[in-house]
């Protein structure tokens, strides 16, 4: 069956095509001929989420999953969580936006944050939804240049590394976004296809 990834990153479909199971065709947005740029309008991570796939599917007529993810820092209320590509402004620069965290934090003592995926699944007429979380605080400063977004300041819970500093193979296999991926891939292993 052939399945659309609502994403432009060549690599994340790559890495997602290899986990499912080899009956499922991958195909991004280049793929189908969707180029334009999918309104992410909702307040939440659940509806940018379910409005990427629903407008793939309606315009489109394809099964469709779409993930969003956000960083959510506790003594923040939760910020930036849905607004995290463009904490600092509509320029979405991964720099300005830890900067802004990190001086919203200064002489903040409680660090404590978390990065959040939904993944919204339309299949057959039904929709799933899966999440993926992974706890952590936040540094004082960068720390690594490895990853993206916020990865240098993110020290996930059990590690002395920040996401940053790990491989990008142990990242993966704690993160957010991998949790979440995992549980779309069981949903398709558990299913006739
Ligand atoms: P997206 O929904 O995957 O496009 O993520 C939205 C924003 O969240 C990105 O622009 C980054 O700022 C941040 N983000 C998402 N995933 C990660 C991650 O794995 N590490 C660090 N930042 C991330």
């Amino acid at each position: 069956m052939k399945l659309v990834f609502a994403t432009h990153n060549a690599h994340k479909l790559k890495e997602v095509q290899q986990l499912l199971p080899s009956g499922i065709e991958l195909l991004s947005l280049e793929d189908i001929g969707c180029i334009e740029e999918i309104p992410e309008t909702g307040e939440t991570l659940e509806e940018n989420a379910k409005l990427k796939a629903d407008f793939v599917t309606k315009k489109y007529g394809f099964d469709c999953f779409s993930d969003d993810t956000g960083l959510l820092v506790n003594a923040l209320n939760g910020a930036p969580g849905v607004y995290s590509a463009r904490y600092a402004g509509a320029h979405k620069n991964a720099k300005d936006n830890m900067a802004k965290v990190l001086s919203q934090l200064a002489g903040v003592a409680e660090r404590e944050a978390h990065f959040k995926t939904v993944v919204h699944l339309n299949i057959n007429g039904e929709n799933h939804v899966f999440n993926g979380i992974v706890k952590g605080v936040i540094t004082e400063a960068e720390q690594g240049d490895g990853g993206f977004g916020y990865d240098p300041i993110f020290k996930p819970n059990g590690h002395d590394l920040t996401f940053g500093e790990l491989s990008a193979a142990r990242k993966n296999a704690i993160s957010h976004r991998g949790r979440a991926i995992q549980k779309l891939v069981s949903f398709f292993n558990n299913r006739q296809l």
